[in-house]
């Protein structure tokens, strides 16, 4: 199995808040283009041209790691990828077979198709906020909106949708050092009862299909390969991991930066919607941390401007290369109205670029959009302690309660 990188010995933050927002560090890091971190032995690179080329450049920086910093689902056989779905740790010419192969749930038509249902899920759970109350908004909103969308776009009945969710948090809990073996066992029997649940839904999807991610899987078909039942039960795992933590600390983000960064944005934004989207982009590329990947070296290279060997793990750190000024202008400044925050690197780039990254983009825009015209204020609750309200998690630290004063 493939070995843990602890990020944790390269950055030593100090405090939960400084590893949820950490432009101090870039900032110094920034400073010193590629530097190797001895006790992990991996090189780290963080500005925006060479976080690019490590990413994109897979003829020398390989996806088929070794080593890897982040833990995914469970190491039992429920909990494992499928080869045929494994495109993460896979380089092209394989990878993209298999990307087109899951691609078959991600067309153009079926986002359009889920944008009423992303808009519904949204509207009921802002409809079910109390005005004038101070409410918990990871809690109503940015936690189980999400979850919800996955599990409606992939077809679980909105019954066991709560119970689904459980299981993926523990799937997605990153490994302490101190409680791995403990933390191993919970996921293998989240992963057990995870598949136990769905493999008869996708045996009924395959007598009955519907319009839902299952049911788009199942008639995918790529030069004559198809998913079997237990293949599909394992890509909604990869599907979940990716998808359901990533956006939830994006959205949770956003509010945090609402009501912190600038309080004058909201009002802002509610005389002109149109300026969203916009908005979400600036958003990714300022409050999503930690965006990184892991490459392996392919061949002794020197493209970066130093020896590197065969083997040798590379680090790209796009949260931080989002902060390089010779890409983005005062880029230490929240400025929804940058001509170019489409280019963050939030997403990746390259062949790898996040397949669900139209997905992401459209719940961010419609769950904003749905909030503006639905509540006409918010304000900071007084003596708010980031620190003790923020957790662990696969992206870095992420909110666990936002309190949020309300006004409809
Ligand atoms: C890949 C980030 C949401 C599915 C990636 C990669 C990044 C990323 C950085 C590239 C990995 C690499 O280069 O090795 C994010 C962020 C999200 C998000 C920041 C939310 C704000 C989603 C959603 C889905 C999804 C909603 C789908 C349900 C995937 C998949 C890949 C991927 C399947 C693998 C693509 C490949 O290896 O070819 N994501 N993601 N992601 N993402 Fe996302």
């Amino acid at each position: 199995s493939t070995e843990l990188i602890l990020l944790q010995d390269i950055t030593k933050f100090t405090s939960r808040s400084e590893e949820f927002f950490p432009l101090e560090w870039y900032k110094k890091m920034l400073e010193n283009p590629v530097f190797y971190h001895e006790e992990t032995e991996t090189w780290n690179v963080f500005r925006y041209q060479d976080v690019k080329d490590v990413l994109s450049n897979h003829d020398v920086f390989s996806s088929v790691n070794a080593r890897t910093s982040i833990a995914v689902g469970a190491n039992n056989t429920e909990g494992q990828m499928p080869d045929k779905i494994n495109l993460i740790f896979a380089d092209p010419p394989l990878h993209r077979k298999r990307r087109s192969l899951l691609s078959a749930a991600f067309t153009p038509r079926s986002l359009k198709s889920w944008e009423p249902r992303i808009q519904q899920i949204a509207e009921q759970l802002i409809d079910d906020i109390e005005p004038g109350n101070t409410i918990d908004i990871v809690e109503a909103l940015t936690g189980p909106l999400p979850g919800m969308v996955m599990a409606d776009l992939i077809g679980v009945p909105s019954k066991d949708v709560m119970m689904y969710k459980q299981w993926v948090d523990i799937l997605f809990q990153p490994i302490v050092k101190e409680r791995q073996e403990e933390l191993d066992r919970k996921k293998q029997q989240a992963a057990l009862e995870y598949y136990q649940y769905l493999y008869p839904l996708v045996v009924e999807k395959r007598a009955n299909p519907s319009d839902d991610i299952i049911s788009d899987l199942l008639k995918a078909e790529i030069d004559g390969e198809r998913f079997t039942d237990d293949e599909i039960v394992r890509t909604t795992m990869l599907l979940l991991g990716a998808g359901v933590e990533t956006t939830g600390h994006m959205l949770s983000g956003m509010f945090y930066s609402l009501l912190y960064d600038d309080q004058s944005l909201y009002g802002t934004l509610r005389n002109d919607l149109e300026l969203v989207p916009k908005t979400v982009e600036e958003m990714l590329r300022y409050r999503f941390h930690n965006s990184k990947r892991e490459r392996t070296v392919k061949q002794d290279t020197n493209l970066l401007g130093v020896e590197m060997k065969k083997g040798d793990v590379v680090i790209a750190w796009m949260s931080a290369a989002n902060f390089d000024g010779s890409m983005f202008e005062n880029p230490f400044e929240l400025n929804i109205h940058r001509e170019n925050n489409k280019k963050h690197l939030t997403f990746g780039n390259g062949p790898h670029f996040c397949l669900g990254a139209p997905l992401a983009r459209l719940e961010l825009n419609i769950v904003l959009t749905a909030f503006l015209q639905k509540i006409t204020r918010i304000e900071p609750v007084e003596g708010f302690d980031l620190e003790s309200n923020l957790t662990d998690a696969a992206v870095g630290q992420t909110l666990v309660h936002l309190p949020v004063k309300i006004y409809k």
